[in-house]
Formats: structure tokens, C-alpha cells, sequence
């Protein structure tokens, strides 16, 4: 497995796969990888003949009171997995090669109306700093496909209506959530958990199940199954950012007859998690 930093040596090495006519997956990752970033790359090569996973912590998405210096960096030890899962190609570049004259002067992705709803109303300008580095990869990698999380769900959602709206020929393929045997999705945040936090992160999970069987078995008052939900994470120690029951497409709030997920997101201790569950 190969590891290149520069954007021209990326491109050299991606010339000559799509010179001998092999499909290219990117995985996009912030790095400190679990077994749900390694799921995408084992989907990713199922899909495509070379795989190339991208570790970059991307500070334009994070906000000025988030956690970008404290984000883990773990490139040996990601490397190790990768390798091991079979990736070809890592690229992992500073911050000075994405962003040569700083993020004042960087041209922006928006993708306006999705992107301010739920994560994107708590964290302002998240959504941009995603869409925009992710358009950058796209562009430096040129790949046939690219694999997302869906644990991240509205990620997904804002990516993929970028990618409709500016006629970007990648494939967009969503993965299901990685969990720990207690239902906690796998994160990289949640290595800020203590052993007592840990212990109670589940609980957002099992909330999300709960409320799913509420609407399976007839209960359709979503602002009264939010508010239950909300008060039930509370009470489990967690401080409520956001539970909306939504259309599954434009994540604005369902109507009965709608496909639904269910999108949350609360902060525990020092971590803010996020799951969702699809109705
Ligand atoms: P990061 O948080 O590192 O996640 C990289 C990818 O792994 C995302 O597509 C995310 O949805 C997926 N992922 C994380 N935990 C997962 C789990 N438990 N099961 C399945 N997939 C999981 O998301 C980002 O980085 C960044 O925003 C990025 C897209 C790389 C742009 O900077």
C-alpha cells in the first residue's frame, strides 16, 4: 500500500490506474479509523478495482469552539488497518497542500437549504467546510465512486445533492452503521467518553428504537414522540441538541405517509454524538 501526501504525486498515480482502465473508489476520512471507516473500504472493494482512502482533518469543517487541535491523528496506526484491509492508496496531505493560500481565500461549496437544517443549525458553516474539501478530493482523485457513512446521514444527503447539482460523475454509495455490541455507533469521538459515559451512550441508540416502535405500532404525534425522547435522553445524562423525525429526502419534518429516519444528535460529557434510524 502506497502513502502520498502531494497532490501531484496523487495524480501521477491515479493516471496510471485509469490508464489501464481500473475503476477508482475514494473513502474520505478525518483518520483514527474504527471498524466502521474500514467497513467502507471493504464495500469500496467490493465495488472498484484500486481503493484509495483519503486522512485529512479538514479544519474548515469544524467550528471555532470545536475540537480540531484535540481530534486524534493516528496515521501509523491507520495505516497498519488499511493496509490491512486490502486499501491501495492512502493520501494523506496537509493542510498547506488542500489549502495553499489559507481558507480565507478559498472558493466554497454550499449546498444551501439541507445544509442549515439539525447538525448543520448547531454547527454553522460545517456543512460548507464538508462539501467543500469533499468537492476538492473528488477533483484530485477523480474516482468512479465514493463511500460515505451513513451514520453521518444528512453528510450523505448534502453530498449527494452536490453531487446532482453540479453534474460531478461520481457515484455516491452509502454504508450501513458500524456498532458496538451495545448498539453505540463506533466513532471517533466517542474516545472521549469516560467508562461511566460509555456505559450510558447506548442509550441514544435504544431511545432511537424506541421511538421507531412508537410510530410502527400507530403513534404518529412526532413533536410528542420528540419531546418524550428528548426528555428520556436527559434523564440519561445526555444535554439534547437535536431528535426530528424526517422525511428520509429532504430531512424537513415527516408527514405520516412519508419514508422516515429519525436523526439525533446529543452531547455526553465532552462528546457530541450523533445516529439516526430509518423508519
Ligand atoms: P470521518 O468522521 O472520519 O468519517 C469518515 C467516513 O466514515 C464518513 O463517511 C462516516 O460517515 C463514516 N463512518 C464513521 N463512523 C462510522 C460507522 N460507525 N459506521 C459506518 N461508517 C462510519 O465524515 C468525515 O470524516 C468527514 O466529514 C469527511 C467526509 C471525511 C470530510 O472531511
Amino acid at each position: 500500500m502506497q502513502t502520498l501526501h502531494t497532490i501531484a504525486e496523487l495524480r501521477a498515480a491515479v493516471r496510471q490506474h485509469r490508464q489501464a482502465g481500473k475503476r477508482i473508489a475514494l473513502v474520505p476520512t478525518m483518520g483514527n479509523l474504527h471498524r466502521g471507516h474500514l467497513r467502507l473500504v471493504e464495500t469500496a472493494l467490493q465495488q472498484a478495482d484500486v481503493v484509495i482512502t483519503s486522512i485529512f482533518v479538514n479544519p474548515l469543517q469544524f467550528g471555532a469552539n470545536e475540537d480540531l487541535d484535540s481530534y486524534p491523528r493516528t496515521l501509523a496506526e491507520d495505516q497498519k488497518q488499511l493496509a490491512a484491509a486490502g486499501c491501495h492508496l492512502v493520501f494523506a496531505p496537509s493542510v498547506a497542500e488542500v489549502y495553499p493560500e489559507g481558507q480565507a481565500l478559498q472558493t466554497l461549496v454550499e449546498v444551501p437549504g439541507l445544509s442549515d437544517l439539525h447538525c448543520g443549525a448547531s454547527r454553522p458553516g460545517h456543512f460548507r467546510g464538508v462539501t467543500t474539501v469533499v468537492c476538492k478530493l473528488f477533483n484530485m482523485v477523480q474516482p468512479d465512486i465514493a463511500v460515505f457513512g451513513l451514520k453521518d446521514y444528512q453528510q450523505v444527503a448534502v453530498i449527494r445533492k452536490m453531487v446532482r447539482d453540479l453534474c460531478i460523475p461520481v457515484d455516491i454509495i452509502g454504508v450501513p452503521t458500524e456498532r458496538a455490541a451495545s448498539g453505540l455507533a463506533l466513532s471517533s469521538r466517542n474516545g472521549y467518553l469516560t467508562a461511566e459515559e460509555l456505559a450510558s451512550a447506548a442509550q441514544l441508540q435504544q431511545t432511537l428504537q424506541r421511538t421507531a416502535d412508537a410510530v410502527r405500532n400507530g403513534n404518529l404525534d412526532f413533536p410528542a414522540l420528540e419531546e418524550a425522547a428528548s426528555e428520556a435522553l436527559e434523564a440519561a445524562g445526555f444535554r439534547r441538541d437535536y431528535y426530528c423525525i424526517v422525511n428520509r429526502d429532504t430531512l424537513q419534518p415527516a408527514r405520516p405517509e412519508d419514508d422516515k429516519v429519525i436523526l439525533a444528535a446529543a452531547f455526553l460529557g465532552r462528546a457530541r454524538l450523533i445516529d439516526n434510524l430509518e423508519i
